[in-house]
This record gives structure tokens, C-alpha cells and sequence, in this order.
């Protein structure tokens, strides 16, 4: 038996649980991990508030896509041993002590990287590395990154950066100094955003990632990004149809980058496993207290990774 968060109904975080449910043995090409952390993410939340769906048979809900761990046992064919230190991304049902995943899910957790950080890389990473291709950013763009201080917003402005573009990120005060940190150029979101924008680079801006999904978001980026393919949005879907912007994720037509966000794991490993690109943990809770974590990330203004651990 194993601990697990589950959500038992559709609402708020008071319908996170923790209960003990049976492991298993990994079957062919998987593997057992020790959990050591599970990254927390919008979406976790999102499958039990009604932002995807209130199918009841859809319940109990497991949650988390992403965790760092040890091998605990193998399946026949695993690419993977017993004591390997790995990074699972894309799993199901990482809020849990230790859990059973394909292979397929597991990169090597590289040396210098501690297991908070390591948990709160991939989704955000990969979600970044894929806006950043999808609009083409490189070297001498100028690229406007709504939500910048936030989990995907923090990793979009470190990987601009590496790509050798300029950044300009908007924030809601506070998550100035950890922008200017990473190497983006703040700006405060809100009325004359804009006018704000426009003197913060007056060259012009090539590229505009919407890492919020607000109407404020879209309508800068239109304003002043001359192509729209060039704009993208991982949470504005509808916006993203009406005005013919790119929409990646999970979303209603959106482009989900499945093969391009796999294989981003092996660069984001590699990044931060060697110091060139930093994982912000904004908070680290015990599973037990997963209400906590979610009710904290639910409030909109996190600056990095929420982090649960197994004890
Ligand atoms: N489509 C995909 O593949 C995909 C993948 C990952 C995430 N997402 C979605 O993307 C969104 C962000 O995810 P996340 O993990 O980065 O969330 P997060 O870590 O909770 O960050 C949210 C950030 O948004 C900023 N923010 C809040 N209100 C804002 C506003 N009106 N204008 C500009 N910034 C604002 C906050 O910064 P301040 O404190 O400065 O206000 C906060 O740091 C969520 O909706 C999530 O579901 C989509």
C-alpha cells in the first residue's frame, strides 16, 4: 500500500484526501518509484474544481504529472534500475509516496539537481520550450512574456534568454526582482500596459507568449505584435480561435506538442542540471497537506513551483 491524494468529488480543495491504496508490481517496460517530491500545477486543480468536466465517473481522481524520485523495482524490458534517480514526466497520479510509471516517463534526475527543483521542471519547462519554438524566438527577437513571475512564466524568460532574446515580462509587482534576476525586464501589468511595453523596448516586439489566458494579455500582444503567429496562448483557447493566435496545450483546437515537450526533457535536464537555468520553488507542503498547496497556487500570485512531499 502507498499514500495518494485523491479528489473524492467535484469542488474546491476541502475534496483532497489522502488514502492508501495498493502499488503494484511494474508490468513490462515500467517501473516502481519512491516518490521524494510531485510538482503542483494549475491543471492538477483544474481536473476537480469543473474547469475540464464533472464526469462522476471520473471519480475518485488521482492527480500530479510530474515527480522526482528512486526506482524502487523494474518490469521485465525496463530502460531503468533499482536506485536510479529519475524525473517522471508525463505521469498519472504523482501526488502519491510511490507509484507505478512507464519507463518512457523517466529521465535520469541529474546529480546537482535537489528533488524539489527536479519535480517542478518538466511540465513548466516543456510548456515553455514549446511556445518559445511554436513562435519562433531566437537570437535578437524581442519577446513579451505575460505572467512572467508565474511557474511556465519563469521558465519562458530563463529560456528566451538562453535562446539570446530579449525579454520583457510582465509582473504584478512583487515578482519584479526575481524577473530582473532571471534576466527578463519587468513590467507591471494592468491599465497602459501597452504604453508601458512600448517604452520598455521601443524597437518594437517580435513574439508575445500568454502564459495567463487574460483578455488583457491577448489584446497587448495583438497591439503590438505584428504577426499573429508569432503570439501564443496557453490558456486564452477561445481567444485563440476568434483571433487566429497560436493556442498549445490541452485545450479545446489547441496544438498539444506532445513529441516536441518529450523531447524538451532531455535539454531542461540538462540546463538545470548544470546551473544554467534555475527551477524557483515557491513553496513545498507535505502530502497531507495538499489543500494547503492548492488553495496557495488557486490564488493566482505564485512566483516558481509549489511542491508536495511524501512526508
Ligand atoms: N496549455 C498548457 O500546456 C499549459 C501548461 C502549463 C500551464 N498552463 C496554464 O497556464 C497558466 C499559468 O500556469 P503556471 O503554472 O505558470 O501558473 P502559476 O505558477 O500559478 O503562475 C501564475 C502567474 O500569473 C501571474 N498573474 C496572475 N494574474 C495575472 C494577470 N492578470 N496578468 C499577468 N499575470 C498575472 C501571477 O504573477 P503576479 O504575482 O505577478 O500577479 C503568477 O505568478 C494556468 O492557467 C495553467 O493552467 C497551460
Amino acid at each position: 500500500m502507498t499514500r495518494v491524494v485523491l479528489a473524492t468529488a467535484y469542488g474546491g480543495p476541502e475534496v483532497l484526501t489522502v488514502a492508501d491504496r495498493p502499488v503494484g508490481e511494474p508490468g513490462p517496460g515500467q517501473a516502481r518509484v519512491a516518490v521524494r517530491a510531485a510538482g503542483v500545477n494549475p491543471a492538477d486543480w483544474k481536473s476537480y474544481t469543473g474547469a475540464f468536466g464533472t464526469d462522476p465517473a471520473a471519480l475518485p481522481k488521482r492527480l500530479g504529472f510530474e515527480v522526482s524520485g528512486v526506482v524502487t523495482a523494474v518490469g521485465p524490458d525496463a530502460a531503468v534500475a533499482v536506485g536510479d534517480e529519475v524525473i517522471g514526466f508525463r505521469v498519472s497520479g504523482g501526488y502519491a509516496a510511490e507509484l507505478v510509471v512507464p519507463t518512457s516517463a523517466l529521465v535520469p534526475k541529474p546529480a546537482s539537481l535537489g528533488w524539489e527543483q527536479a519535480a517542478g521542471l518538466m511540465l513548466t519547462g516543456a510548456t515553455a520550450v514549446h511556445a518559445l519554438t511554436a513562435t519562433g524566438v531566437g537570437a535578437g527577437d524581442t519577446v513579451l512574456v505575460h505572467g512572467a513571475a508565474g511557474g511556465v512564466g519563469l521558465m519562458a524568460v530563463q529560456l528566451a534568454v538562453l535562446r539570446g532574446a530579449r525579454v520583457v515580462g510582465t509582473v504584478g509587482g512583487d515578482g519584479a526582482d526575481l524577473v530582473r534576476r532571471l534576466g527578463g525586464e519587468p513590467v507591471r501589468y494592468g491599465d497602459g500596459l501597452a504604453d508601458r511595453v512600448r517604452a520598455a523596448a521601443p524597437d518594437g516586439v517580435d513574439a508575445a507568449l500568454d502564459l495567463v489566458g487574460s483578455d488583457e494579455a491577448v489584446d497587448v500582444s495583438l497591439e503590438l505584435v505584428a504577426d499573429r503567429q508569432r503570439i501564443a496562448t496557453i490558456a486564452a483557447f477561445g481567444r485563440a480561435a476568434a483571433d487566429g493566435i497560436r493556442a498549445l496545450g490541452g485545450g479545446p483546437g489547441a496544438n498539444p506538442g506532445t513529441e516536441l515537450r518529450d523531447a524538451a526533457r532531455t535539454e531542461l535536464a540538462g540546463l538545470a542540471g548544470d546551473g544554467r537555468l534555475e527551477v524557483v520553488v515557491a513553496g513545498v507542503f507535505p502530502l497531507e497537506e495538499v489543500a494547503a498547496a492548492h488553495r496557495q497556487g488557486m490564488a493566482g500570485h505564485s512566483h516558481g513551483k509549489l511542491v508536495l512531499v511524501p512526508w
